[in-house]
């Protein structure tokens, strides 16, 4: 994997990989039939409308995008990845899938970043935090799913780690967090910028309404299904989105809890559906030192549309016991494709 960054702005001289992202597009487009300018453009048009007009080319924003998604697209979604505290055999075995996926989208639903560094709470002594290196590999990793995948979009809903960048500011001095670039007209340290991206990239950083994280902003996809990263938290699998579906009778997909699972119920709204799809950190890492005893389940899920309608489908990762070598390995199927990682 390269960790060259990817960008299709409108530059004169696009880089390697912003080329190579365009040849994988063009041809997936081609092999479903599908006119790669009209979705694109229909994905464009959505923000666009939903955006205030920010002169900003779309690269963040605040509130919940309501989003129409064609029929025939596909949409890879992604829960709490914790870089750098990811598991990385099951990162290097999500990537093969994303390949073989193809995703027209991908729907990274909060806490990709730790952000570890800008963490509040106590750090135990000689865990070494160096917040750069964490957004570096945010970045790295975020650029080669865009890259592998050659997916049209990547929407980053922010979770409440990525808004450990704002909060922070806020504890010494409330000020701080509000001052102004001039230049941007944005809070002067956010993690879009942080993270380095520019207008025109494949990318949106989604904020809640009041410009935090992890709390309010999210995408409606098909005026039926919302994603958010959640903060309703209960202790069964497929409870915490449902307690958010209820109530909003809509259904809800999140992250947030680390928990797999999903629930349905038809009421008089209609069928209102949760998902839960669990996290892709890895448990034993010492910046998840509160990750004991937990009730966590490794797992992502895949979309297609059809119909008009947004179709999930649950893709959990089992961890199982080699007994030839003892070592323990992640699993995962998919589109009746059996994907493994290497053992540790
Ligand atoms: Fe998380």
């Amino acid at each position: 994997m390269t960790s060259t960054k990817v960008s299709v702005s409108s530059a004169s001289e696009p880089k390697d990989a912003s080329r190579r992202v365009r040849r994988v597009v063009d041809k997936l487009a081609r092999s479903r039939n599908l006119n790669i300018d009209a979705v694109r453009q229909a994905l464009r048009d959505a923000i666009k409308r939903a955006n205030d007009m920010r002169a900003l080319g779309f690269l963040h924003y605040a509130g919940v995008i309501d989003l129409h998604l064609p029929d025939g697209c596909k949409v890879a979604i992604i829960p709490d990845w914790h870089i750098p505290a990811h598991d990385r055999q099951v990162s290097f075995m999500v990537k093969q899938w994303l390949t073989d996926f193809r995703p027209d989208i991908i729907i990274v639903i909060g806490d990709a970043a730790d952000m570890f560094g800008l963490s509040r709470w106590p750090k135990p002594p000689r865990v070494v935090a160096n917040t750069q290196s964490e957004l570096d590999e945010t970045r790295r990793i975020i650029d080669e799913i865009i890259e592998c995948s050659g997916c049209m979009h990547l929407f980053y809903i922010l979770g409440n780690h990525e808004d450990r960048g704002r909060r922070t500011q806020i504890d010494p001095n409330a000020n701080v967090a509000s001052l102004i670039d001039p230049n941007t007209n944005e809070p002067i340290l956010n993690f879009h910028q942080l993270m380095g991206y520019n207008p025109g990239d494949p990318i949106t950083f989604i904020y809640g309404a009041f410009e935090d994280g992890g709390f309010g902003g999210g995408i409606l996809t098909n005026k039926e299904i919302k994603f958010i990263h959640g903060n309703k938290v209960a202790p069964k699998p497929g409870a915490s989105p449902y307690r958010e579906a209820d109530a909003a009778g809509k259904s809800i997909g999140q992250g947030h809890t680390h928990r797999f699972g999903k629930r349905a119920r038809r009421n008089s709204k209609g069928l209102i559906r949760s998902f839960e799809f669990g996290h892709l950190g890895d448990e034993r890492h010492p910046y998840l030192g509160y990750a004991f005893n937990t009730n966590w389940h490794q797992g992502l899920a895949e979309g297609h549309v059809h119909g008009g309608l947004l179709h999930i489908q649950m893709l959990p990762i089992k961890k199982i016991k080699d007994k030839a070598t003892g070592q323990t390995k992640s699993l995962m199927l998919a589109d009746g494709k059996l994907y493994q990682s290497s053992g540790y």
